[in-house]
């Protein structure tokens, strides 16, 4: 049987396969009024799709934890109750089909107070707009010219902004989520401070490798607490800056500190990696190889010795076979392939002979 039909079981929760859906923003919720925040029947009719289509795991868009923590102000968010239940129906749902459902928990930083993606090409709204706001970072400093300078957090604002995730987990695991992912990716918040191109702070929470993990864990301790033992946590890693990797003479957040920081976090209950890369440094210069952001997975699984999930650039079921199959990950995450055909495992299935349930309605009586 092919390995990425095979189910995978972490702490006390199995996942029937191994095609994942990976976190997409879909700037489809409500900016202002009760109804902030809370999953549309966009929302519903975009992430059940991916569940009837065979998929094990569907992780929801970067879900804020905060107002201020949202990229756009169309996201979603799980910073109150009315959001939170919300969910519920499309957790109920995804779970009647089989497949599990994750939240992924996010704060955007200074990427915060942009548009949707289609609108301006997410240019960004300013604190003066109706729907705008100061983004918060770990330094006063712009992600690039013409986006709006971000104030510097205080240690305070740093510890309620912990909570603030820990807040979120706890109202996830009540709106009935089974995995919670934490996004320390793609230069959001988390990935802000790791990498010294945003992290300029003298504090305890900047400087060498130590002040600017101390941001991370404390989230993952923070959720951790929360979140039940027999349930799994994920941490969404941005695996390199693309800086010294491409002989960059800037610092940026390297390979080798992610497998670092992802033994030290896997010993704070992480129990897998989602890997993906960039995204804290406008201009860094991407190569799109064949295999793409495999290799930093694979790095993580080898060198940290923790489960990793790949992304990126994966569209074939071969590929997505010979990836988990050869061992250089547990899992793989699909974005945009999910996009175009929410029914990928399925047509994977039937290329690769592997045999998965379908919906009961298609059932023969
Ligand atoms: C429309 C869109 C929205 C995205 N939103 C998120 C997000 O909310 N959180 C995140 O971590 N990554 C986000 N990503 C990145 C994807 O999760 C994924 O890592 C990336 O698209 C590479 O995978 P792919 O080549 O299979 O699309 C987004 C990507 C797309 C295309």
């Amino acid at each position: 049987m092919s390995t990425i039909f095979r189910p995978y079981t972490v702490r006390s929760l199995t996942i029937p396969n191994r095609v994942w859906m990976a976190a997409m923003c879909q700037y489809s919720a409500l900016p202002e009024g009760e109804l902030t925040g809370v999953p549309t029947d966009w929302h519903f009719a975009h992430l059940a799709a991916r569940a009837t289509g065979g998929a094990g795991l569907i992780i929801t868009e970067a879900t804020a934890v905060s107002p201020e923590g949202r990229i756009s102000p169309y996201d979603l968010g799980i910073w109150n109750g009315t959001q939170a239940e919300g969910f519920r129906r499309i957790t109920a749902f995804l779970k009647s089909q089989g497949a599990v459902p994750g939240i992924q928990l996010a704060h955007a930083g200074r990427k915060a107070s942009t548009e949707r993606t289609w609108v301006d090409r997410g240019a960004p709204i300013s604190p003066e707009s109706p729907y705008g706001w100061t983004p918060v970072a770990p330094s006063a400093t712009a992600f690039k010219e013409g986006m709006t300078t971000p104030e510097e957090l205080t240690v305070e604002q740093i510890g309620a902004i912990a909570r603030e995730f820990s807040d979120a987990a706890r109202r996830a695991l009540d709106a009935g989520f089974e995995v919670v992912e934490v996004h320390g990716a793609h230069g959001y918040l988390i990935h802000q401070f790791l990498s010294p191109v945003s992290n300029r702070r003298t504090d305890a929470y900047g400087g060498d490798f130590e002040g600017r993990t101390r941001f991370a864990k404390e989230v993952v301790k923070a959720v951790r607490a929360v979140w039940p033992e027999d349930l799994p946590v994920f941490f969404r890693v941005s695996a390199t800056d693309w800086l010294q990797e491409n002989d960059d003479e800037r610092i940026g957040w390297t390979a080798q500190e992610t497998v670092r920081l992802t033994k030290e976090l896997g010993v704070l209950g992480v129990d897998l990696f989602d890997v993906s890369s960039g995204g804290s440094v406008p201009d860094a210069k991407i190569p799109a190889g064949p295999d793409y952001q495999v290799p930093y997975a694979q790095r993580v699984r080898d060198e940290a010795g923790m489960p990793v999930a790949a992304v990126g650039l994966i569209t074939e079921p071969d590929q997505a076979e010979a990836i988990v199959a050869s061992g250089r990950a547990d899992a793989v995450l699909l974005g945009r392939e999910l996009l175009r055909d929410p029914y990928w495992a399925r047509h994977a299935a039937k290329a690769l002979g592997a045999d998965i349930t379908a919906p009961v309605q298609y059932h023969r009586a």
